[in-house]
């Protein structure tokens, strides 16, 4: 529980009753839980979409289903029933031991993942694939700049990518996790840029000297411009983060953020028209409503070749830990999914 927004040391650990389930609902027993920035955004008061207030963080989990409402059905309407493995998205509230999930945000876990893969998935994947699929509309050749490559987003992308035949060259901030996506994705080094202020725009020209057709980023600030000078004519920059505004401490230096957010990089648009190159930008939690949509998605990652190679689990924490799992993801320092085990 998050006692309002502003501090992560308002986080703490309370017991309370969950009321019973009402129609379309199951109670699940999470056995896992996925961070995501997000998460870590909404405790700083710093994410719009957050609930006023004191209100409990997290918008994934993994677990099973111990009771489903009678009218929503034991396998025949849902397709889901007691026992079944499942992993879900919430509007905040994973951060729990049990909670009652809306059904049509449940997904079957493949049966060779755990529930920590389970809690990996859904919401980096999903951003993945809308950024990928939708937006950025990644062909088979074409060369794709991924920033923060070895983080969760990230790694399901390369994922995605390298089923569609796409040319990568990843982005990371350190050379641990240049070195983990050599090992594990087999990338050369020369397609890896550890990300360095000061000799970035030469390190990615280096790399792409003949530009690339499509970035994904999330980090933005000083990375952005040198990013969108990369794109060649036609080229589409699908931007869904700022982890470069993320603050280091446990709560808001205002005066900081606000330095980096007023000069943060603009574009004018009428310069895009002529440069041919497109932004486009997201939020998933505003797709929230559009469960078909989401589902679609979810239907078309699964049948990509994920079986045999789940999602990277980087660090898991146990529940007392939450604050220390929040504090390590906001360091930086975390390759593939932070995971939280009640
Ligand atoms: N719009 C959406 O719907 C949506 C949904 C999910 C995630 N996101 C965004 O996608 C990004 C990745 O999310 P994720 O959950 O998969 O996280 P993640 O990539 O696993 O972890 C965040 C990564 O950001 C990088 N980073 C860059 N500057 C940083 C800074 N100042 N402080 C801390 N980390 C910094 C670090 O990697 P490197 O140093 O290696 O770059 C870090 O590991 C986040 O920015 C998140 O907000 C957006």
């Amino acid at each position: 529980m998050q006692r309002g927004a502003g501090s992560l040391d308002r986080l703490e650990i309370r017991t309370e009753t969950l009321p019973p389930l009402i129609a379309g609902q199951a109670r699940v027993r999470v056995r896992a839980i996925g961070l995501n920035f997000a998460d870590v955004f909404a405790c700083l008061g710093l994410y719009s979409a957050t609930p006023q207030g004191d209100f409990i963080p997290g918008l994934e989990f993994a677990g099973e289903i111990e009771a489903i409402h009678e009218t929503t059905g034991g396998g025949k309407k849902s397709g889901l029933k007691k026992g079944d493995r499942v992993m879900g998205l919430i509007r905040f509230g994973a951060y729990a031991t049990h909670l009652n999930a809306d059904v049509r945000y449940l997904y079957t876990i493949p049966k060779e993942w755990s529930f920590e893969e389970g809690a990996a998935f859904l919401a980096q994947g999903l951003t993945a694939q809308y950024a990928i699929a939708h937006l950025g509309h990644v062909q088979r050749g074409e060369t794709v700049l991924v920033q923060s490559a070895a983080g969760g987003v990230g790694l399901l992308s390369l994922f995605i990518l390298k089923s569609i035949g796409a040319r990568v060259i990843a982005v990371v901030g350190n050379s641990e996790k240049a070195q983990y996506l050599s090992d594990t994705f087999k990338i050369p080094p020369t397609d890896i840029v550890i990300r360095n202020p000061r000799t970035f725009a030469r390190a990615i020209r280096s790399s792409a000297p003949d530009g690339v057709d499509v970035v994904l980023d999330a980090v933005y600030g000083k990375y952005f411009k040198p990013q969108y000078n990369l794109l060649r004519a036609g080229g589409r920059y699908v931007l869904f983060g700022a982890a470069d505004l993320m603050p280091s401490g446990t709560s808001v230096n205002y005066a900081a953020l606000g330095i980096k957010y007023f000069s943060r990089p603009r574009l004018d648009p009428l310069t895009m028209i002529s440069d041919n190159k497109s932004l486009l930008a997201f939020n998933l939690i505003w797709l929230w409503d559009r469960i078909a949509f989401l589902r679609s998605m979810f239907d078309d990652m699964m049948k990509l070749p994920w079986k045999g190679q789940p999602p990277a689990v980087g660090r898991v924490f146990s529940f007392e830990e939450t604050r220390e799992a929040m504090r390590f993801f906001q360091s930086g320092k975390s390759t593939g999914k932070v995971v939280i085990k009640p």
